[in-house]
């Protein structure tokens, strides 16, 4: 066995110079269990687990990053490429030449909610809560949705524009919400990302003078018709919005149409909601968004309608997309992921996408805790960290080009929520003993945020036997292979891939874990 003993001589040698070249700042989770199944990390003013800033070992070895119910955190490991098989039962079998989406990012929201948990911390602790999300050594989030004016994750009702009748939105103004709470930390936030921040604004209803019930909650659209006054106001209040921010240095990629607008169209539905039907969101983009955003200092803004959940694809998209007028403002189409059980990816996303090729399908907002029969925060659910990995797979495995979470902070409640919609968030903090617990989510999205630069394109994979895995592949930009792999069976299951260009990779998924491979090609 003088093979065996030399091989693992040359993983020791490895192993000694990986903590410096591999996983520069790396530090281990301060674990806590709260008795739901598995346990959140613990953070403070001084101390936050991190995988550090991750480098990819030289072509013959690859990097495997582990979390598990069992409580490993994106537990690195380094392995080496072989030249033959390994005889493991199950082969995955890299197929570069089939390749489908570009990679956008991944990223959470900045809702007032969020701004209120981060600065409710002391400065150091928010520093290391933003740097967790947004710098070298923290996830790579790269997308973050900001709602425009209130939505229910606020403390009270309001819009930039509440004066009756002021239709050339004279009064616009910014809150107090936007000024001093998530403007500067999204400034902070732009300031420790090694990346443009891409900004996404979604407005939750329109001022309750435009609308057809008069108020922000509840059963209501806009007054009038598309290309009527309400409807050219509200597509003014849109670019004014922009205007504001970019005073502040803040500008956005891209808006969506709002957000859920068939909340608003619900009997007494509870909280800020703005009703459109598929046919009204397509002559407002034609006739008033589109062109006001074309004529704006904010042209290349991208337009991205639906924001609601997929069960209304392909049928949205086709009401809206197959009219020339609207489609040629539009780039994208966003899904939630509530109520994604009732209707399967590839019918919804999938259909969308093979009808409507040219525009990208992206999450934008998705959050543990939100069922009736499942409320609220639960502190180390790992079934919460597995609905969130089988989800994203799903949805990359459909064309998803990015996936976006919810509130980036809540507080120990679930909150604050004006009308107690009390749900879950991958960071909660605990105010009162300046800490934050990294949730078992936090690493579901790392596993995918940290590695899946913007760029990085989605290829085939082939399993040799059917297989409980869940799994998608990618090229990176600079040809690095990732593939990601989800574990939600109570057993271990040990499997190869291989990649042509590198041989065979010997790996385990213990039960009940997520698992992130990636290797250099040259
Ligand atoms: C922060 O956590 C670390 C690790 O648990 C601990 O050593 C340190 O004392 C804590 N610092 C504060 C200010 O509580
Ligand atoms: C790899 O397989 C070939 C063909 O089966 C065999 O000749 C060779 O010895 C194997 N190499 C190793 C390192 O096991
Ligand atoms: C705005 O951003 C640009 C580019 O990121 C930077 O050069 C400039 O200094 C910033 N201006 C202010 C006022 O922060
Ligand atoms: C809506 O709310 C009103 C006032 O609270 C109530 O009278 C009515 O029954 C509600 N309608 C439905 C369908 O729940």
């Amino acid at each position: 066995m003088t093979l065996h003993s030399a091989s693992v001589h040359l993983v020791v040698v490895v192993f000694l110079s990986a903590d410096c070249i591999l996983s520069l700042g790396s530090s281990k989770c301060v674990p806590r269990d709260f008795g739901h199944g598995s346990v959140v990390c613990e953070c403070n003013s001084t101390y936050c687990d991190s995988v550090g800033s991750v480098r990819l070992p030289p072509v013959g070895l690859f990097s495997s990053y582990l979390s598990s119910r069992a409580g490993s955190r994106m537990e690195q490991t380094l392995g080496h490429s072989q030249a033959n098989s390994t005889g493991a039962g199950l082969r995955l079998t890299i197929e570069k030449q089939q390749k489908y989406q570009m990679i956008r990012g991944f990223g959470g929201a900045m809702t007032d909610a969020a701004a209120i948990n981060i600065l409710s911390l002391s400065a150091g602790a928010q520093e290391q809560l933003l740097r967790q999300y947004f710098s070298d050594d923290g996830i790579g989030y790269s997308i973050v949705r900001v709602p425009m004016a209130s939505c229910d994750f606020s403390t009270r009702l309001y819009t930039y524009a509440d004066t009756p009748a002021d239709y050339n939105l004279d009064g616009f103004t910014l809150a107090p919400e936007d000024v001093n709470m998530k403007i500067p930390l999204l400034q902070r936030a732009q300031t420790m990302s090694p990346q443009p921040l891409s900004l996404l604004a979604s407005a939750w209803s329109a001022p309750s003078w435009m609308k057809t019930n008069g108020a922000l909650t509840g059963k209501g659209s806009l007054k009038g018709q598309p290309g009527g006054k309400e409807y050219k106001t509200w597509a003014h209040y849109y670019i004014r919005f922009l205007e504001e921010y970019a005073k502040y240095n803040l500008t956005f990629w891209a808006l969506t149409t709002g957000n859920e607008p068939t909340a608003g169209l619900m009997t007494n539905y509870s909280f800020q909601a703005l009703g459109f039907t598929p046919e009204q969101q397509r002559d407002w983009v034609a006739m008033d968004l589109g062109p006001a955003l074309h004529a704006s200092s904010f042209p290349h803004t991208h337009i991205i309608i639906l924001d609601d959940n997929r069960l209304l694809l392909p049928h949205w998209a086709k009401v809206v997309l197959s009219d020339v007028q609207s489609g040629r403002y539009i780039h994208g189409v966003a899904v939630h992921w509530y109520m994604d059980r009732l209707i399967p990816a590839d019918i919804s996303l999938g259909t969308t996408h093979h009808l409507y090729p040219e525009y990208y399908l992206i999450g934008t907002e998705a959050c543990a805790g939100w069922s009736p029969l499942d409320r609220g925060v639960k502190l180390g659910s790992w079934d919460r960290a597995e609905q969130y990995a089988h989800d994203i797979i799903e949805d990359l495995n459909q064309y998803v080009v990015g996936w976006t979470d919810w509130n980036l902070a809540l507080d120990l409640t679930g909150g604050p929520n004006w009308v107690k919609n009390f749900v879950d968030s991958p960071v909660i903090v605990d105010a009162k003993q300046d800490v934050f617990y990294k949730q078992p989510t936090f690493y579901s999205m790392a596993h995918f945020s940290k590695f899946l630069w913007e760029g990085s394109q989605r290829v085939g994979l082939s399993a040799s036997t059917q297989t409980k895995l869940e799994y998608s592949a990618f090229i990176r930009p600079d040809q690095s292979v990732v593939l990601i792999i989800l574990n939600r069976s109570p057993s271990e299951v040990e499997f190869e891939v291989w990649d042509p260009a590198v041989g065979f990779l010997q790996a385990t998924a213990p039960a009940h874990s997520l698992l992130t491979l990636a290797w250099n090609t040259h």
